[in-house]
């Protein structure tokens, strides 16, 4: 039971030192834990959920329920009316008056939906993907949310496991690049502004490596791969100022995310220092019990307390167990202040002391600005990956009369994908409807649906055969719903649904040539759809932009740029395939019987409208010491008659180190424009340590003598670091 004081009973003291704005922070938050009571900082460690507010007249009710201390709630509405009616229950009937943290998954966009992830990371535009994020952050800041659940930086090796469609890849620095774009881009200089929030880089750490790509399941991952594979991203988000973490549901090899002391403590507090607070998957805390390692919630509590985790997000664990535990001794007093210290660090620097309020705002002023709508446009086309293009098939001749076909063709709400926010259908350009807009010539462009997403229903092919037989090319629109992908969404297969694909190969019969276009949150299995497509665009789930950059792409218009961030597997046996894998022990034996070892289409990979030529890498030096400086570059000429975009993934590899090494490692990457006939020098600041050095299962660094090769495309330069 809280004291009933009120907010004067301070004593009479009027302005107690950690409400004065002037003060430092940590000062500020020193006097506040000394002055509150056992159950206020308890409560401080506990996230509920304010609920869905779709009656103004009744979110007193909702606010009702709430205690005023309650450290965080989850914020599902649009505009900030209910929490600021909230955040004046606790500003003014609690004894202290300390504001509660409002947030929210705003994964790829509030209202202003961008694409997803997964696709963002193919645009290998992080400058993009941090602009992108400061709309996010300031849609969701003018609506009431302080604090973001992203950027989401599982690295993912397997397809079927749903929340590959969260995160950026397959590569662990690509996913750290993003990650620090994204946190940038959510947190900006300071926190206190009011269109900035604070990022929580999730789910720390390993859940990518789900088994047989299931949700929520055990992960195997020794203490070499944890730290060659999962922690990087997580390592440069911290570096780069993320103030929050969220522990994962997955056990690590037999201790679970959300009672890993190694991880939470150990390494996160510890040695990379970080001031701020983990806070705790939905349930994790009471989900250690299913998993074995607590016999009670209350046992759950105590562990994950220990393990370094500050906020329970709704096991209600928290909140009934840790003042009986301090009580008894469980957890000393310091721990339990250190944490209350993590989460008032955040508000403060968050400004919520100060300014507690979210100002009024019209929607009109929040969402879907020309400006935001401008940059979700750019990184939705920027993330297309043009697959195939068989006998340049693409672009259309301005004549062709389209034939658009396919479950996607007119469809809205799934190009929004997973984790879309406050997103609506009617925000989104189709697919169609982009078409119309870019092929002004309406007759060019006939329609038929064809057939549902999945089900066994062909009734509809006779009409999409029809309509083929009328038109130059067929824009088949095949893809995934966005419930198809996300948290709790697994699926065996890579495949899409049998009905989708009979419908290409009754088309096929037509004889006139398939554009296949995919919207989908994961790569797919495309070996029946290639040979029956001439050419192959991946848009990803493009969110509110929808249509318009393919179409743009389609006319001619725009040069796609994007390249593959996860590999396209063959067949989904071949799970888990990925590029960086180790080195074989019999290179040239190995292989499968039945089918191809090879991906369909590799990491790295996507085509241009126009053609890059690579000349030589060029060292600064062929043999270095430690320390020393050595920087590579390559000229790459547009051979082509249009403009485009190139991105030059540079790797490296090490053929023999005392722990076996990927067969190539991506150290850094860089995209430019490049006009036709021009040549642009693409240039990589090799530092020695962080891109020759590998890490060891305790995640120390270490850098070996020996020789190292550094790749782009077909080409590598041997260099041999000498002692
Ligand atoms: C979910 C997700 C997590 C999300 C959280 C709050 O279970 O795993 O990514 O941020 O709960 O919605």
């Amino acid at each position: 039971m809280l004291h009933p004081y009120r907010i004067t009973d301070l004593g009479g003291e009027k302005n107690p030192l950690y409400k004065d704005p002037k003060a430092p922070i940590e000062e500020r938050v020193n006097d506040l834990v000394a002055r509150m009571t056992l159950e206020e900082k308890v409560l401080q460690l506990n996230q509920y959920t304010l609920g869905r507010n779709n009656n103004v007249n009744n979110m007193g009710e909702e606010v009702k329920k709430l205690p005023a201390e309650i450290g965080s709630v989850i914020y599902f509405d649009t505009d900030a009316e209910l929490r600021n009616g909230l955040q004046r229950k606790a500003m003014e009937e609690s004894r202290l008056g300390i504001p509660v943290l409002f947030g929210y998954d705003v994964i790829h966009g509030f209202r202003t939906v961008y694409p997803i992830s997964l696709g963002q990371a193919c645009s290998w535009n992080p400058g993009l993907v941090e602009q992108a994020c400061a709309v996010a952050a300031q849609e969701a800041r003018m609506s009431g949310v302080d604090w973001t659940f992203s950027p989401m930086i599982d690295v993912a090796h397997d397809g079927r496991w749903g929340r590959v469609a969260e995160g950026y890849g397959e590569d662990p620095y690509t996913n750290g690049v993003f990650c620090v774009a994204s946190v940038k881009g959510y947190q900006g200089d300071t926190l206190a502004d009011e269109r900035r929030v604070a990022a929580c880089l999730k789910h720390y750490v390993g859940y990518g490596a789900s088994e047989a790509g299931r949700d929520y399941v055990y992960t195997e991952i020794s203490k070499q791969t944890l730290w060659d594979t999962y922690m990087l991203p997580y390592e440069m988000g911290v570096k780069a100022g993320a103030v929050t973490l969220m522990s994962a549901f997955n056990d690590i090899s037999g201790v679970p995310a959300s009672a890993n002391r190694y991880t939470m403590t150990e390494i996160l507090k510890d040695r990379w220092k970080h001031d701020g607070f983990v806070v705790s998957d939905w349930g994790a805390v009471e989900q250690l019990v299913n998993q074995g390692v607590a016999s009670s919630k209350k046992e759950a509590s105590l562990k994950a307390f220990q393990a370094g985790m500050e906020m329970d997000m709704m096991s209600h664990g928290y909140d009934k167990y840790l003042a009986d535990l301090l009580k008894e001794g469980k957890i000393p007093e310091e721990r339990l202040n250190d944490a209350v210290r993590r989460v008032l660090r955040v508000k403060f620097r968050l400004g919520l002391f100060d300014n507690p309020y979210t100002k009024k705002s019209t929607e009109e002023e929040r969402f879907l600005l020309p400006s935001s709508l401008e940059i979700a446009g750019k990184l939705a086309e920027e993330s297309v990956v043009l697959l195939k293009n068989e006998d340049n098939v693409l672009p259309l001749s301005a004549s062709a009369k389209i034939a658009v076909i396919g479950p996607i063709g007119k469809n809205k709400w799934n190009l929004l994908g997973s984790w879309s926010g406050h997103g609506r259908d009617g925000d989104v350009v189709s697919v169609y409807e982009g078409l119309e807009a870019e092929f002004k010539d309406k007759s060019r462009l006939l329609y038929a649906k064809g057939c549902d997403f999945e089900g066994e229903d062909e009734s509809g092919f006779a009409e999409a055969v029809a309509v083929a037989k009328q038109s130059d090319v067929i824009l088949l629109c095949l893809g995934e719903k966005k419930t198809w992908s996300g948290e709790n969404a697994s699926r065996s297969t890579l495949a899409l649904p049998q009905i989708q694909e009979k419908l290409a190969m009754e088309l096929q019969k037509t004889g006139k040539p398939i554009i296949l276009l995919l919207s989908n949150g994961r790569p797919l299995e495309l070996n029946r759809l290639e040979p029956v497509s001439k050419a192959i665009v991946e848009i990803w789930q493009p969110g509110v932009a929808g249509g318009k950059p393919i179409a743009g792409i389609l006319s001619g218009r725009i040069n796609p740029s994007g390249k593959l961030a996860i590999t396209f597997p063959y067949s989904t046996g071949q799970i888990p395939i990925y590029y960086n894998q180790r080195k074989s022990g019999r290179s040239h034996q190995g292989f499968y019987q039945d089918i191809t070892s090879k991906p369909l289409y590799p990491f790295g990979h996507g085509l241009s409208y126009t053609e890059f030529e690579y000349g030589a890498i060029t060292p600064s030096a062929t043999v270095v010491k430690r320390g020393e400086k050595l920087t590579v570059e390559v000229p790459v000429t547009n051979v082509g008659e249009r403009d485009g975009a190139e991105t030059v993934l540079w790797f490296i590899s090490d053929p023999y180190s005392s722990i076996t090494r990927p067969v190539k490692e991506l150290k850094f990457f860089d995209k430019q424009l490049i006009k036709a006939g021009d040549t642009k020098v693409f240039r990589f600041d090799v530092d020695l340590e962080r891109d020759f050095g590998f890490v060891d299962e305790n995640g120390k660094r270490f850098l070996e003598a020996g020789e190292y090769y550094i790749m782009v495309k077909d080409r590598k330069v041997k260099i041999e670091l000498v002692d």
